[in-house]
């Protein structure tokens, strides 16, 4: 699908990343069952902190302005649109659930809880970007106008992500070089 405008592109390409984040997530909560194989924690921690900082800072709030705008375009999407906004709290407040979990179980307390937490999170994060992706996203390209785009364009200004982006986070190096490292498996 050709997207008409840059910040949709970018949204798009937000969700590449965060798709292969969680698949880092996946592997290292995986690792709770096999024994001999310790998770590491760092690097969840470090995960879900991007969450924080990027997605629930800015993908999230951006894409809240983009339904707001496509609910006026094209109403039929409504209830879509809205329950994917409402997601997005969900996301975030699981994001913190997640994290306590894995501080709780680096003290040693409860595992299952954390591996519970995480199949949660992991499978509404997936089904969020499904949906945006296959329903959501092709409504917002072929609905919204050139003059909406300026206005979203205008409310939010872009930031740098700080694990993706060209300038990846000092505290962020060693997630980032983890990714890369998968990657070039793959
Ligand atoms: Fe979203
Ligand atoms: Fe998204």
């Amino acid at each position: 699908m050709l997207l008409k405008s840059k910040i949709l592109q970018s949204l798009h390409e937000d969700h590449a990343n965060q798709l292969q984040l969680l698949s880092l997530i996946e592997l290292e909560i995986g690792k709770l069952t096999k024994i001999g194989r310790a998770a590491n924690f760092e690097m969840i921690s470090l995960a879900l902190e991007y969450c924080v900082d990027f997605p629930g800072r800015y993908h999230h709030p951006k894409e809240d302005l983009i339904y707001e705008t496509l609910i006026k375009r094209d109403p039929d999407i409504a209830i879509r649109a809205i329950a994917l906004t409402e997601e997005h709290h969900k996301l975030n407040a699981l994001t913190r659930e997640f994290a306590t979990a894995v501080g709780e179980a680096i003290d040693g307390k409860n595992v299952n809880h954390l591996q519970l937490t995480a199949d949660r999170f992991l499978k509404l994060y997936r089904c969020h970007i499904d949906i945006e992706e296959a329903e959501v996203f092709p409504r917002v390209n072929r609905a919204l106008t050139k003059e909406d785009w300026i206005a979203i364009d205008q409310a939010y200004s872009d930031s740098n992500d700080p694990l993706f982006g060209e300038h990846t986070r000092q505290s962020y190096i060693v997630l980032q070089q983890r990714i890369v490292e998968r990657a070039a498996l793959s």
